[in-house]
């Protein structure tokens, strides 16, 4: 099937960008962006709600903590409280970050670097829902400044972990190797070059008969500041890019939390739900 963007060329293109040109997006490109927003769907029948705010003719500096710079507009993901909804808004959210690299404008996911009262203010997120993550949208400045080379080697942002630490055979004793998961390697590969929060790439998915089990190696201690769990982002993030990588490759199947999977995780290690081959 053919998506809107090639898969891999736009999975491999996408990095964080912190830095942004003065130069404004364009009108017509805006109108297309919230064409495409409006129009963004996901396979856990969520509804994630995405806005952009413009601040180019507001007085008020949105607030990153100097993380981010040069950005005028910005998109807020809000979601109400369900089950999957953190990851149906890290899906819905990755998708709209991987349409807009392919238009040559950068992004940067912000679960933690953004003055959440302020965002949450100009962007009227209702009382009871859940505000989990932003992203500056524009153009990429040619240089990056000190402050993003920092950050980057902080987060060793250039590094994803093997293939054996993040996917298995039947169970979590056996990694898998890229024969073994045959044309399923594409969708898999396309996970692991996926942007995680702190890129702690808490993905681990595990190849069984019948599709693919992908469960969360949460990180101890890690969201305990946030009323949310960031990292069943992260989560939604690798549904989305194994999701494409399948659609356009056309290897069909559905996403499903099942309820007894039979598999002992390791600890720290939770299921989240499956890709059952159709
Ligand atoms: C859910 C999520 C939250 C993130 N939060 C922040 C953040 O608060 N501040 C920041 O500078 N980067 C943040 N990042 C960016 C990651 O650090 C980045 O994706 C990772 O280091 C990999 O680098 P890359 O995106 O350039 O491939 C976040 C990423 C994700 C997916």
């Amino acid at each position: 099937m053919k998506l809107e963007f090639p898969v891999e060329n736009t999975v491999k293109t996408r990095s964080s960008i912190r830095t942004y040109e003065d130069k404004p997006i364009d009108a017509k490109v805006k109108k297309q962006i919230k064409d495409y927003m409006a129009a963004l769907s996901n396979p856990f029948s969520v509804k994630v709600s995405l806005q952009l705010l413009e601040t180019a003719a507001s007085n008020e500096k949105m607030g990153t903590y100097g993380v981010i710079k040069g950005a005028k507009d910005y998109i807020g993901s809000m979601v109400s409280e369900s089950e999957l909804n953190l990851e149906a808004l890290g899906y819905s959210f990755e998708k709209l970050i991987l349409y807009l690299t392919n238009l040559g404008i950068g992004t940067c996911w912000l679960g933690g670097t953004f003055n959440r009262n302020q965002f949450s203010n100009a962007l009227e997120v209702k009382e009871k829902d859940l505000f989990p993550a932003i992203s500056p949208i524009g153009y990429p400045a040619g240089k990056k400044r000190l402050a993003d080379t920092l950050i980057r080697k902080f987060a060793k942002s250039e590094q994803r972990k093997n293939w054996n630490e993040l996917f298995f055979l039947n169970d979590f004793s056996t990694p898998l190797t890229q024969e073994e998961a045959k044309e399923f390697a594409f969708p898999l590969e396309m996970v692991r070059l996926a942007p995680s929060a702190s890129n702690k790439q808490p993905w681990r998915i595990i190849k069984a008969q019948d599709g693919f089990h992908f469960y969360e190696a949460k990180a101890p201690g890690y969201s305990d500041k946030m009323s949310f769990d960031i990292q069943r982002v992260d989560i939604g993030i690798a549904a989305c890019h194994f999701h494409m990588a399948a659609l356009e490759k056309d290897l069909p199947g559905n996403f499903e939390k099942l309820t007894n999977v039979g598999i002992v995780p390791p600890a720290n290690t939770y299921y989240i739900f499956s890709y059952i081959l159709s």
